[in-house]
């Protein structure tokens, strides 16, 4: 069996990760294949090929792993295992070697940090102070007047420490009480965890995202967190304290290199495996987990997209100030959305979602696209009694749970958008939006926003310039980002339109690509009209001039 060969046509080849487009799955959400009213293997396997003609290079599931899913699968209970929801060991490597087969790889979500209180090393650690497994998670002594050991948060709201009656210790929980941290001080801790990577990488996963990083080490001194002074009523009560010493640890860089070192062992003929980083962490901060002498991360997860107001300053800002940290050799990446944050087309606005794709799939570097945006599916709306995140109850009064950017996949017009069988209830409510925005009928639809992502990954497939062509922002009207994206052989201008009103620009060249799919090949000669919210690539032959 063989993977297509990297398209880039010039220069030296690329690895196919940086060649890639990265398709976020949300497991429970996608495709329902047995009528329990949750997503599993043998859904995305029978839709493998919907993300082949769609162009994606690869897919990262979200947890499909055995969880009591108090978190939905981010509480695991054994890493090794398939959880039955999800389908049998037997249904993921058939899903692999289909993958395989029409040349899709697979990243897996590894989730380092904490385990679920049910997995055996928790029930074990916590039977008494002498047990066999007590170090492999963090105890404390109460403080003096009984309460937690120190101040720190939980991700979640509340104490990051849960008292454990019968040994009478505290525990520490980055995030809920059901998800305890594991102790990465403790080498046999490593060891085991190191051993759940090896097992799916000799199942032929090509990678992982690796989830909640930042948390990984705290500090072993137990110091209070001082608190944020840019705290404001409103922000959730996790930002209240600076987490100083419960995340980004300088020491989190070397089992970090551990962690590399053993998907380093594992490349396979295929190429090379990757390591993907969840890290809400300052730009300057996220940029030093890149290990180009081959000890950090491919790919420090890039979200800083997701926070950026939609404007043209502010992103061009963005771009230039990532592009500057980056240190030699570092493979930039893109992120518009992902199960924790409100979808792209609820954020933007559906006009404005076609230009973020346009902005997505044009910028340097991989780019991450999350389920559902290529149809510009939007937040879906829950009743009080639909919601199942636990998130949405930590903190009353704030919209802080994720269950609207996990709605099912709308495939179709039909009944639960044929996500689920007709007489199944789909676990999280199908958005009413499902009759227009779906697969079907957006296949069908030369104009639709479907159709728009597929001719930007096909544009970008066969674009030098899209891959590895330099980064340079133009100047431009207001309202207008525009820039630059070359190599001696090829010079495309992206020119996104982020008002509702028209504007211009002046260039010259062959229109390759406008998000209202309509001028091909237009031949622009020297002012570029962009309609409102459009975006447009160009192609040019001249140089490029703005006003
Ligand atoms: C990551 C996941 C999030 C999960 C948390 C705890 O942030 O993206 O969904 O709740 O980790 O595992
Ligand atoms: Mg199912």
């Amino acid at each position: 069996m063989t993977l297509s060969p990297p398209r880039a046509g010039h220069g030296d080849a690329l690895p196919w990760w940086q060649l890639g487009v990265i398709y976020q799955i949300y497991p429970r959400s996608f495709l329902d294949s047995d009528g329990d009213g949750v997503g599993d293997l043998p859904g995305i396997t029978r839709r493998l090929p919907y993300l082949a003609w769609l162009g994606v290079d690869a897919v990262w599931l979200s947890p499909i792993y055995s969880s009591p899913m108090i978190d939905f699968g981010y509480d695991v209970s054994d890493h090794t295992a398939i959880d039955p929801m999800f389908g049998t060991l037997a249904d993921f490597d058939t899903m692999i070697s289909e993958a395989r087969r029409i040349g899709v790889r697979v990243l897996l979500d590894y989730i380092p940090n904490h385990t679920s209180v049910e997995h055996a090393w928790f029930t074990n650690a916590r039977e008494s102070r002498r047990s066999v497994r007590r170090e492999w998670y963090l105890w404390h002594d109460s403080a003096p007047d009984g309460g937690p050991p120190n101040n720190w948060r939980s991700v979640f709201g509340g104490s990051a420490w849960t008292l454990d009656p019968p040994t009478g210790h505290y525990y520490y929980h980055a995030y809920l009480p059901e998800q305890p941290d594991l102790n990465w001080r403790h080498q046999p801790v490593r060891d085991a965890m190191l051993d759940v990577l090896r097992f799916w990488l000799a199942r032929g996963v090509d990678g992982f995202r690796v989830d909640g990083l930042r948390h990984l080490l705290k500090d072993h001194r137990w110091r209070d967190n001082p608190p944020d002074r840019n705290f404001r009523a409103g922000m959730p009560p996790y930002d209240e304290l600076l987490p100083v010493h419960t995340t980004d640890l300088d020491e989190v860089h070397e089992p970090i290199a551990a962690m590399r070192r053993v998907v380093n062992e594992h490349a396979h003929r295929h190429g090379e495996r990757i390591l993907i980083g969840e890290l809400y962490v300052p730009l300057e901060r996220l940029v030093r987990y890149y290990g180009t002498d081959g000890s950090g991360l491919q790919m420090p997860a890039n979200m800083h997209l997701i926070a950026t107001a939609w404007q043209p300053e502010a992103i061009a800002a963005l771009i230039e100030r990532y592009q500057s940290l980056l240190p030699d050799g570092a493979w930039p990446n893109w992120v518009l959305g992902n199960h924790d944050r409100s979808r792209i087309a609820t954020r933007v606005g559906a006009a404005q979602a076609r230009v973020a794709a346009m902005l997505l799939l044009t910028l340097r570097g991989t780019a991450t696209l999350y389920y559902g945006d290529e149809l510009g599916m939007t937040d879906g709306t829950l009743r009080r009694d639909e919601i199942r995140d636990p998130y949405a109850h930590q903190v009353p009064g704030l919209r802080l749970g994720r269950d609207p950017e996990r709605t099912p996949m709308q495939w179709d017009s039909d009944t639960h958008a044929s996500f689920c069988p007709p007489h199944a209830q789909p676990w999280l409510p199908v958005a009413g939006s499902h009759r227009t925005v779906n697969v079907a009928s957006e296949r069908a639809d030369r104009l639709s926003v479907l159709t728009l992502h597929r001719r930007l990954l096909h544009t970008r497939r066969r674009s030098d310039a899209l891959i590895r062509g330099a980064y340079t922002t133009l100047r431009a009207s207001k309202g207008v980002l525009a820039y630059l994206r070359g190599t001696p052989q090829q010079r495309l201008i992206v020119a996104l339109n982020l008002t509702s009103a028209p504007r211009s620009m002046r260039c010259s060249g062959r229109v390759r690509l406008s998000t209202h799919l309509d001028r091909n090949d237009q031949h622009i000669g020297g002012e570029l009209r962009l309609r409102p919210n459009e975006g447009i690539v160009l192609e040019i032959s001249g140089l490029a001039r703005s006003r």
